[in-house]
């Protein structure tokens, strides 16, 4: 979810006007993506390496969560959406674990999406983390995916705001991946640009390594 900042220094506003803009694309996003035959999206809210950002703006993206939490649990659980949290938890400010703990419980039947938001999240502190629970004898493709909580590989994975890294996000889960990259600020991401990018991935061919068509007939 990139981009909010610029977004909002564009209009002359402070950077966390550009947050709060991009809270009301999350809700744009997580209604569309049903229909676009989506299960489950993930979104990288808050990264590990964001704490480096000004105490200011990591508290105002802090109160933005929880303001989320509270105020659209409900929402949620309506619209059949399950919420989980990825990410540690131990350095959240009092009272967001367990806002988390009750968005998580309060939406947990709902099976028309999966939104999956990633706060203080480290793809490789989060592979790091699962291996190490593992240990050497229990590792194995399918063993880290689920310690890492997967929910399957990822399809698409899509960046807003012009940039072209991963940053971090879901490098394991995201090895076959089709990588989409939208000038689109995040508080302009709306659900046209989402079908795009669907479509855009539908074209794609994914192959996995081998041929297309193969060129010896898989078995059945
Ligand atoms: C949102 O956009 C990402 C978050 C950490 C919430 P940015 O804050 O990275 O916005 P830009 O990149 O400065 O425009
Ligand atoms: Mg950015």
């Amino acid at each position: 979810m990139d981009g909010n900042g610029r977004w909002a220094s564009a209009r002359g506003l402070p950077r966390g006007a550009g947050h709060r803009a991009g809270v009301k694309t999350i809700q744009r996003v997580a209604e569309a993506a049903p229909a676009l035959g989506i299960g489950t999206l993930t979104l990288y809210a808050f990264s590990s390496d964001n704490w480096r950002r000004p105490a200011e703006e990591v508290g105002g993206l802090m109160r933005l969560l929880r303001a989320y939490l509270r105020g659209e649990t409900d929402r949620l659980a309506r619209s059949g959406t399950r919420l989980t949290v990825i990410g540690r938890r131990d350095r959240l400010p009092p009272g967001i674990p367990e806002a988390i703990e009750r968005a998580e419980a309060a939406t947990a039947s709902g099976d028309r999406l999966h939104l999956r938001i990633a706060v203080d999240y480290s793809s490789r502190d989060a592979i790091l983390a699962a291996a190490a629970r593992l240990g050497p004898e229990g590792l194995s493709r399918e063993g880290l995916s689920e310690a890492l909580g997967a929910d399957g590989d990822v399809d698409l994975l899509i960046r807003t705001g012009g940039e072209k890294r991963l940053s971090d996000f879901l490098l394991w889960e995201a090895a076959y991946a089709e990588l989409h990259f939208t000038d689109r600020m995040w508080p302009d991401f709306g659900a046209t640009d989402l079908a795009a990018a669907v479509a855009d991935f539908t074209a794609r061919d994914r192959r996995f390594g081998g041929l297309n068509p193969p060129a010896v007939p898989q078995a059945a």
